[in-house]
């Protein structure tokens, strides 16, 4: 298999204006299914802060079906991680509180579990890998015992079973030798190395879901191209569903199946990934894309789009990205909160004539008012 990220990208998708190439399976061929195993039901989480509540979760919609890589993009602030958080009822309380919504995974709703159920689930059903592996790696215990924390919590091992385990977790993620490694302690390991570990410790208890929280960020690039074809290679083996946060659209291009854009705490966009690079028709995502730098700049972040983003204690009441829309339109077409509306088959927007160009053509699939 070719090490360079670059080296397998064959397919360029016609009319394609940015410096993305689409290639969903750049890392390794998808394995997603019709199987729905995680469904997010107006999510609302919201921060009590000295200058009045926070929305950072406003009504979040979206799902995740078996074996796929749903991505999540969007401007720093827009609510991607405390989504994230949401889900497994990890947000800091006080400030934060889920404040309303359904998070269904394997037939129940966690946001209505016990707190001792949720453990139970936290880790098992659904885990999460985040950013800086030194962060959720503690430096005073060695590798078997953090692996085995899990496993020991989920599967009720102990002993030789338990060791078996944590070496065949520490296998899973490709790591060498990994009877010795795991008698090592974090700062032993080079950082590749170490977020595999993290990644061991998400896969161990074989979870229906993992959410990524910008996985790689730390990583240099050729590591973090061998460990997204690793996270890819599992998916396919395990059948687990991936929820992918990220600012880097170039992985979004070879990683994920779906792309959900998150603005102001809302889903704005949702779609299969060629058809959000290449009929976007939200004016927020076609911002974010054309922002993109080109295939030969290397750079990690996405350059900031015109305008700030919004207060999240101070949303405008209806389309919340209307102050910074370029198009033309009333203060009365941006005073309805938007709804998300399926304008093709598995094509979602929230639509409204101060977001979308081409309003008029599905202006007849609007919901009346009435019916929210
Ligand atoms: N503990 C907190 N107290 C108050 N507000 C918070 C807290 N944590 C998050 N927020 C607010 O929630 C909003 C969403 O934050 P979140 O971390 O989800 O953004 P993000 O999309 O993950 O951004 P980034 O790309 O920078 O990681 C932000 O406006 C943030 O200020
Ligand atoms: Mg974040």
């Amino acid at each position: 298999m070719a090490e360079s990220t670059d080296a397998t990208v064959e397919e360029k998708d016609e009319d394609s204006s940015v410096g993305v190439v689409v290639d969903t399976d750049g890392f390794g061929d998808t394995a997603t299914s019709d199987e729905v195993v995680l469904e997010v039901k107006n999510l609302q989480t919201h921060f009590t802060t000295r200058w009045g509540t926070v929305k950072a979760v406003d009504g979040v919609n979206y799902h995740v079906n078996r074996g796929e890589t749903l991505g999540i993009v969007g401007e720093s602030g827009s609510g991607k991680s405390v989504t994230a958080l949401s889900l497994m009822r990890l947000v800091p309380t006080p400030p934060g509180k889920i404040v309303d919504g359904e998070v269904h995974l394997g037939g129940r709703n966690l946001l209505a579990l016990s707190e001792r159920e949720m453990t139970g689930v936290r880790g098992g059903e659904i885990s999460i890998i985040l950013q800086d592996p030194m962060q959720a790696l503690n430096p005073v215990f060695d590798i078997s015992n953090q692996v085995g924390e899990a496993i020991k919590i989920h599967q009720k091992l102990k002993g030789a079973a338990l060791w078996d385990k944590v070496v065949d977790s520490l296998r899973k993620v490709r790591i060498p030798a990994p009877e010795t490694r795991a008698k090592d302690y974090p700062h032993q390991l080079s950082g590749g190395m170490r977020q595999r570990v993290v990644g061991a410790i998400g896969i161990s208890s074989a979870p229906a879901v993992i959410i990524a929280d910008e996985p790689t960020t730390s990583l240099d690039v050729t590591i973090q191209a061998a460990y997204l074809r690793l996270l890819r290679q599992i998916q396919q083996e395990e059948g687990v569903g991936i929820i992918f946060i990220t600012h880097d659209f170039g992985i979004v291009a070879k990683m994920c199946d779906r792309v959900a854009v998150m603005y102001a705490g809302r889903i704005v966009e949702v779609s299969d990934v060629r058809t959000i690079f290449n009929n976007p028709l939200h004016e927020y995502t076609k911002a974010l894309i054309s922002s993109v730098p080109k295939l030969e700049e290397k750079s990690g972040r996405l350059p900031q789009i015109e305008g700030q983003p919004p207060l999240l204690y101070n949303l405008p009441p209806g389309d919340a990205f209307a102050p910074r829309s370029t198009l033309e339109f009333t203060p009365e077409d941006a005073a309805r909160r938007p709804p998300l509306v399926e304008v093709e088959k598995d094509h979602w927007v929230q639509l409204s004539r101060s977001s979308v160009s081409n309003y008029d053509k599905y202006a007849n699939l609007m919901p009346a008012e009435d019916d929210e």
